[in-house]
């Protein structure tokens, strides 16, 4: 599978990853910036925020409660985009998706 990470500056960075690889596992072992997974994947930290893609919309798995949590304590202004990255793995329902970095989340 491949993730592609957008920059607010638009530069985009695109990995090629393991199936099962989270968003937040692939920014951080690739050292993306803006994504710094905190909590190591609990989703008790949004610091790994990302803005979905809306064509990715339907491959994503519902979203969970602690994440919807979560979601409202973000440095960057929450959206209909928004989900955690720790809690979207790629694999055989979503062998690519593009995300957008918000600002401000260093
Ligand atoms: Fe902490 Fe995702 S890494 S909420």
């Amino acid at each position: 599978p491949s993730i592609t990470f957008t920059q607010p500056d638009g530069t985009a960075q695109r990995l090629e990853v393991e199936q099962g690889t989270t968003l937040m596992r692939a920014a951080v072992s690739n050292g993306i910036d803006g994504i710094v997974g905190e909590c190591g994947g609990q989703a008790m930290c949004a610091t790994c925020h990302v803005y979905i893609r809306p064509e990715y919309a339907d491959a994503l798995p519902e979203l969970g409660a602690d994440e919807d949590e979560m979601l409202d304590c973000t440095a960057a202004e929450r959206t209909e985009r928004s989900r955690l990255g720790c809690q979207i793995s790629t694999g055989a329902s979503l062998p690519e998706i593009i995300v957008d970095i918000p600002a401000g989340q260093v």
